[in-house]
């Protein structure tokens, strides 16, 4: 049984006020061909791309919490960070921008990519924000405490400037900065339940649901989500930067803010975090063979495009542990579109050379 019915978590979900900014409920399809192809699981995607807001994606769904409370809090400028060609930054961009609030994005060469008016830093520029460019670690995620006295530094002057800034934390993800309650997360609490209202219309029974991980706040959302209405449904979340062990205990804090938060009574365990961090491969960002293939397989198989960061590492994953038999023939898998396709433009030499060999 589960611990909540949909009509309480709703309840719970509706304290926290939120702008519509997307096209809601997303669809929820089969994937006939890739099924097949494949021939284990039937295959199903959350197009989670096809939010609408610039070129969609998971972040547009945090962004209708998260800019209620810029509002909310008077702030009309917004200061976050992310890697160069960063999805956050852009749908964040998108998003302030509609509300006449000014963007600041922080972004980190964590890749060897050019800065070049291609993919998000070119809708970047489109969107006149504010782009400040800085040196990281190549391969890795920016992490918070490397770069909290940058964060700092551009809050004060924006200060300087005469705004009063929001800073909001990378990914919209885990608690800190303007941002006190994990809004990312709560917003993928939401998407589990349309998940599951879809699931019951289309009188499908889902074993698993499969996503990419970076900051973690879908991967909080859909675990609690999960845990508060459908424990038996597995939510595997592949890891595109983080080993599991520091980043589980990273997202099991993102669960457990979010179970308070809506005042929920239920206890978040270790356990209930499943996170698989062997597709990390050579590193963040950087893309490889497999990764390519999973997304000219898809777009072949099905015409649709996925990103070479996130759902491209997450969908070559999938294809792996289906060819190793991890499901049953007959288990019911989503698979989350999480967005991100301008970044395959800068990537084009990359994925060109890999595609060729
Ligand atoms: C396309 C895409 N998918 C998945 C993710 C991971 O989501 P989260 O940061 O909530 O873990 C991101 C994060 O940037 C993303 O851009």
């Amino acid at each position: 049984m589960a611990a909540f019915s949909i009509s309480e978590i709703k309840k719970r979900i509706a304290d926290f006020p939120k702008k519509n900014l997307i096209h809601l409920p997303t669809p929820l399809q089969k994937l006939e061909n890739l099924s097949q192809e494949l021939g284990g699981p039937e295959i199903y995607i959350k197009r989670d791309d096809m939010t609408g807001l610039a070129f969609g994606g998971n972040k547009s769904r945090k962004l209708e919490f998260i800019i209620q409370d810029v509002l909310n809090k008077k702030a009309d400028a917004i200061v976050t960070w992310a890697s160069l060609q960063s999805n956050w930054c852009l749908q964040t961009a998108a998003a302030a921008r509609k509300f006449d609030i000014r963007p600041i994005l922080i972004l980190f060469k964590t890749y060897d990519l050019p800065e070049e008016y291609d993919g998000n830093l070119l809708l970047d520029y489109i969107l006149d924000a504010d782009v400040i460019i800085k040196e990281a670690e190549k391969g890795k995620a920016v992490r918070i405490e490397d770069i909290y006295e940058i964060v700092k530094a551009v809050e004060n002057e924006v200060k300087e400037w005469g705004h009063t800034p929001y800073v909001a934390p990378i990914g919209g993800s885990m608690v800190g900065g303007s941002m006190e309650k994990p809004l990312g997360a709560i917003s993928y609490v939401n998407a589990f339940v349309e998940l599951l209202e879809q699931a019951a219309k289309q009188g499908l029974e889902i074993n698993y649901v499969l996503h990419a991980t970076g900051s973690g706040g879908t991967k909080g959302g859909l675990a609690v989500g999960a845990k508060a209405l459908k424990e038996d449904t597995k939510v595997l979340g592949i890891s595109v930067s983080e080993n599991k062990e520091s980043y589980g205990k990273e997202v099991l804090t993102i669960a457990r803010d979010t179970v308070k938060a809506l005042s929920l009574d239920l206890s978040m365990a270790k356990e209930d975090i499943i996170i698989l961090d062997e597709y990390i491969k050579e590193g963040y960002g950087i893309l490889n063979k497999e990764v390519s293939k999973a997304l000219r397989f898809v777009a072949i198989k099905e015409g649709i495009f996925l990103d070479p960061v996130y759902t491209g590492k997450a969908m070559a994953a999938l294809i792996d542990l289906v060819q190793k038999g991890y499901f049953k023939k007959r288990d019911k898998v989503v698979f989350f579109h999480t967005g991100g396709t301008p970044a395959l433009f800068p990537n084009k030499q990359h994925l060109v050379n890999l595609l060729k060999k």
